[in-house]
This record gives structure tokens, C-alpha cells and sequence, in this order.
């Protein structure tokens, strides 16, 4: 009964509020929409296993400007090159902040990822000041990645060529090399607390969208029951923020000034500088574990997720496999493994990861972001109320930029004379103020692991059974649905 009077008190609200919004609403030419129901609008669009196509449907339909409407809200997609780039670039002084969704709350309210303004400006340079002292473009971290390849090469040895699935180890291992960025340490591949880190973050990044209607109405986490997932969501998102508190606590006591070892101990030089030198100041410690958290969430799943379906694409074309130990052996001795001063003399090797990144697809769209005010945009008006996704997808998948886009073809970013060319036009972290802070760790990362992988074996699909899909499943991230598959030793 209680419960149906909340129900009633509700909808009464939400009718109420829906009324006054579109009767003060001016008349605006916003992006077009399909035809939805009424009142709920196109909810019924917002489909997790249809999205993807549902958003290149629309796009195709409708140009590089669409919209999608639930209760009168617009989810504004931006996509095409050129348009995403006069926004986010051109137009850039009118975004830099996300608006009100549910992962804010997840994220406590503090972080980079979904936070706004002054924070999360002197945060995210923060955070790219502090991870390139560390050797984010150095050799530091290379080292560090390169040992942990040997960790991961051993592992695959251990399995004598018999068919598994590699994700969960893929998953430990780029788990380390961020947990060796932040902590210091690495985690045992056995270890269960590494384990578990792995797992919940992956499912959660395989449950939901971040257009889902929890997501863009965070308030629907106080109906009774858990018709939405939410509060699954955030036990799953409180349970990873134990975990890393409690790696945190063990750290912060050896903590010492003159000898920084990771990003943990950049931020508590800082944090004990401004304690010094203000009153007040940004640097707590609820900052400090919620950017930790965002670390391990905004960089293992997509960067794990690169590494898989780089091993699908490779599966799927032998003859690539080949081309790329070709080129590897005649560039690197035996005996040691790929580094990035190879880099240059592996162009082929580039351009497959390049065309991973591509055609993987890891994140088809952005996260949502803010607007400051209105924006013009190809003769359409962005309300500064909408939630704005950049339709990744239709850049990495536009015809006119890269032909025959669902074709895995590296050669497509070789020039005529062999060098690494076209790959500018990729957008697999976004541009503009809000582009991926992990962007060039990924990528040294996917690198060194494709071609030390590749050097060391030959990925073979397991006999007699179908070669694994091409079809992912899209969530927060856009994963290959299962990877089982043998790893033949070549010395
Ligand atoms: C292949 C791997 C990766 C892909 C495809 C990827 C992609 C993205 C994308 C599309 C965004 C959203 C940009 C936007 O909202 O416009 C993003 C943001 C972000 N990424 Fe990555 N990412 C990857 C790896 C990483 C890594 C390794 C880290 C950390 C070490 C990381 C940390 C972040 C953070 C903190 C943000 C939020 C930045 C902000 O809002 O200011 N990412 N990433």
C-alpha cells in the first residue's frame, strides 16, 4: 500500500514537472529524434543489445546529429569528424563539464572523471602532471609494463598450447600495470584480491550503458525494490572502494617525502603541501580514493578490452599474425622482448594496433557531457539541458575517412613507402577537453603486449570449433563475447 502511494506521488511529480518544463520550453531546433510514445518518449530505443546498431541506424538516417528523448530529457549524439571537431575542439570553451548522472554518485562526488569545473580541472592536470613525472612517457613505466609481460607470457607458456580463454588474465595483468602506476606494487597473478577487482569491474562494465535511465536520472535509485540494477551497481562500486582503501591505508604508512614511488605518494606530497600552505584546499582524502577507483575502472576494462580484440582480429587473420613476427624477428633479437625504441622499425606492427583500436571499438560512445550555454551547431541547437554522447563509432566506422571500415585492414595507415600514416583521423579516446587522460599508457601498452605476445606464439583457433565472434557486447565498454583459443610457442 505504502508503496503504491509512493508510486502515485511519483508519477504525479514527474507529470507535473514534465508539464512545466514543456510549456516554459522555448521552441528550439534541436537534433531530430525517431518517433517515440508519448510522455515516455524513445525509452523503448535504449535498448543494451541493440544500441549499437540502433545508433548507426539513426545516424545514418539523420546525419551527425541526433536525438534521443526520454521524459522530455535529450540525449544529444554527435558524431561525423568534422562536426565532433568543430565542438569539442573549435567550440571547446562550452563543454569541459558532465552533467548530474549516476556515476557522479558511484564516484562519491569527487574524482576526475565525472566531476566539473575548478576540481576537476586542477585534478586532471593533477593527474597528468603527477603521471608523466612518474615516466608515463618514459622509460619508467615501460620497464614496469615490459615485466609484467613476462609475468603474462609465462602464464600463457603454462597452458602447453591447450586451448583457454585469456581474458581474465589479460584483465590481471593490465590490473598490475595500473596498480604499479598508483601502488607502487604488483599483485600476484593467484591473488585473489586482484581477482575480485577484475571481476566486478567487469561486470559492472558489462550490465549497463551509460544511457541507460538510471544513469540520466539518478533519482530512480530511491524507488522501493531494484528495478533498475542500482543498488547492485553501487554494491559492486562500494565493494571496489574498500578494496582500494584498504591497499591505500597499508600504503599511506610508508610514506616518505623524499622518495616517491608511485601516483599515491605524488598526491600525499601535495596534499601535505597544501595542508602547509592553506586552510583550505581540494586535495582530501575522499579525492585521493575516488580518482585511485577511476584509475582502475576507466583504465583496465578498455584497455584489456583493446588487448582482446586485438587477439580476435589476429585469430580471425592468420596471415596479419605473420606479417607482424615477420617484421618482429627481423627487427628485434631473439631473446629479448619488443620495446618502444623498436617502435620505429615496426611500422606494420603500428598499424595493426592502430587498426585495433579502430575497429575495436572499445568505447562506440563518450561518457555524457555538460554544456555551459546553447550551442549552434550545423544549423541545429544543443540545449544546454541535454546529456551530449560523441557517437565515436561513426568516425572510426565512416566510410569516407577509412573504405571498407568492417574489414580489418592495417595497411590502410601504411604509406606507399611503408611509414605510419592516417591514423590521426582515429577517435577511440575523444578529443578536445575531456580526450582520455590514460590515452598514451594505453597505447604503449597495447603495443607492447601485441607484439610480445605475437613474437612468442602463434594464436591458433581451437579444432573443430567456430572462430570467435566479431560481435561484441556492448556496455560501458563494447567486449568480444568469449575467447577461447590455443597459444602455440615459437622458441
Ligand atoms: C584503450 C584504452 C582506453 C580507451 C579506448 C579509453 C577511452 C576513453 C574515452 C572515450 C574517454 C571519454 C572522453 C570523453 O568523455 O569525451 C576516456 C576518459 C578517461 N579515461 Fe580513458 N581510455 C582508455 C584507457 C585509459 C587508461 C589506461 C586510463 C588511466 C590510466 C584512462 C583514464 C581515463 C580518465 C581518468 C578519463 C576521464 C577524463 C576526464 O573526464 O577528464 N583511460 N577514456
Amino acid at each position: 500500500m505504502v508503496e503504491m502511494d509512493f508510486y502515485i506521488i511519483l508519477m504525479t511529480v514527474i507529470g507535473v514537472l514534465l508539464l512545466i518544463k514543456f510549456m516554459s520550453r522555448e521552441r528550439k531546433k534541436v537534433p531530430p529524434n525517431p518517433p517515440g510514445i508519448p510522455l515516455l518518449g524513445n525509452i523503448n530505443t535504449l535498448r543494451k543489445e541493440t544500441m549499437l546498431s540502433t545508433m548507426r541506424k539513426l545516424h545514418k538516417q539523420y546525419g551527425d546529429l541526433f536525438s534521443i528523448n526520454i521524459i522530455n530529457q535529450h540525449l544529444i549524439f554527435v558524431g561525423g569528424y568534422k562536426t565532433t571537431y568543430e565542438l569539442l575542439v573549435k567550440k571547446g570553451d562550452v563543454l569541459g563539464d558532465r552533467p548530474n548522472f549516476l556515476t557522479k554518485q558511484l564516484l562519491r562526488n569527487a574524482g576526475v572523471f565525472s566531476t566539473s569545473g575548478p576540481l576537476w580541472k586542477e585534478h586532471r592536470t593533477f593527474c597528468l602532471t603527477s603521471l608523466r613525472s612518474l615516466g608515463f612517457n618514459k622509460g619508467n613505466l615501460q620497464t614496469r609494463i615490459i615485466e609484467e609481460i613476462e609475468y603474462f607470457l609465462a602464464e600463457v607458456e603454462n597452458t602447453h598450447g591447450q586451448p583457454f580463454d585469456i581474458q581474465d588474465l589479460v584483465s590481471k595483468s593490465i590490473a598490475n600495470v595500473i596498480s604499479a602506476l598508483v601502488f607502487g606494487k604488483r599483485f600476484e597473478l593467484s591473488d585473489p584480491t586482484s581477482a575480485e577487482l577484475c571481476l566486478l569491474l567487469n561486470a559492472i562494465f558489462q550490465s549497463t550503458v551509460f544511457h541507460s535511465p538510471i544513469f540520466i536520472f539518478p533519482f530512480l535509485k530511491h524507488l522501493p525494490g531494484d528495478l533498475f540494477g542500482s543498488k547492485k551497481l553501487m554494491k559492486k562500486v562500494n565493494r571496489i572502494f574498500d578494496i582500494i582503501c584498504k591497499v591505500l591505508d597499508e600504503h599511506r604508512s610508508t610514506f616518505d617525502e623524499n622518495n616517491i614511488r608511485d601516483f599515491i605518494d605524488c598526491y600525499l606530497k601535495e596534499q601535505k603541501k597544501k595542508n602547509e600552505a592553506y586552510k583550505e584546499h581540494t586535495f582530501s582524502d575522499e579525492q585521493l580514493l575516488s580518482t585511485l577507483v577511476e584509475f582502475f575502472s576507466a583504465g583496465l576494462e578498455t584497455t584489456s578490452t583493446a588487448i582482446k580484440w586485438g587477439i580476435v582480429y589476429l585469430m580471425h587473420n592468420q596471415e596479419i599474425q605473420k606479417r607482424m613476427r615477420k617484421e618482429i624477428e627481423n627487427t628485434v633479437a631473439s631473446g629479448r622482448l619488443p620495446t618502444l625504441e623498436d617502435k620505429p622499425k615496426l611500422p606494420y606492427c603500428q598499424a595493426v594496433c592502430y587498426e585495433v583500436l579502430r575497429l575495436g571499438n572499445v568505447s562506440p560512445t563518450t561518457s555524457p557531457h555538460a554544456l555551459k550555454h546553447d550551442v549552434t551547431l550545423n544549423g541545429f541547437v544543443i540545449p544546454k539541458e541535454a546529456f551530449l554522447f560523441i557517437d565515436l563509432d561513426s568516425i572510426n566506422m565512416d566510410p569516407k575517412i577509412f573504405p571498407d571500415p568492417f574489414s580489418f585492414k592495417p595497411e590502410r595507415f601504411l604509406s606507399e613507402d611503408g611509414k605510419v600514416t592516417g591514423t590521426e583521423k582515429i577517435c577511440a579516446f575523444s578529443m578536445g577537453r575531456r580526450v582520455c587522460l590514460g590515452e598514451s599508457v594505453a597505447k604503449m601498452e597495447l603495443f607492447l603486449f601485441m607484439t610480445s605476445l605475437i613474437q612468442r606464439f602463434e594464436i591458433h583457433n581451437e579444432a573443430g570449433k567456430p572462430l570467435p565472434s566479431l560481435k561484441g557486447n556492448f556496455g560501458l565498454t563494447y567486449t568480444p563475447q568469449s575467447l577461447a583459443a590455443s597459444y602455440k610457442k615459437i622458441f
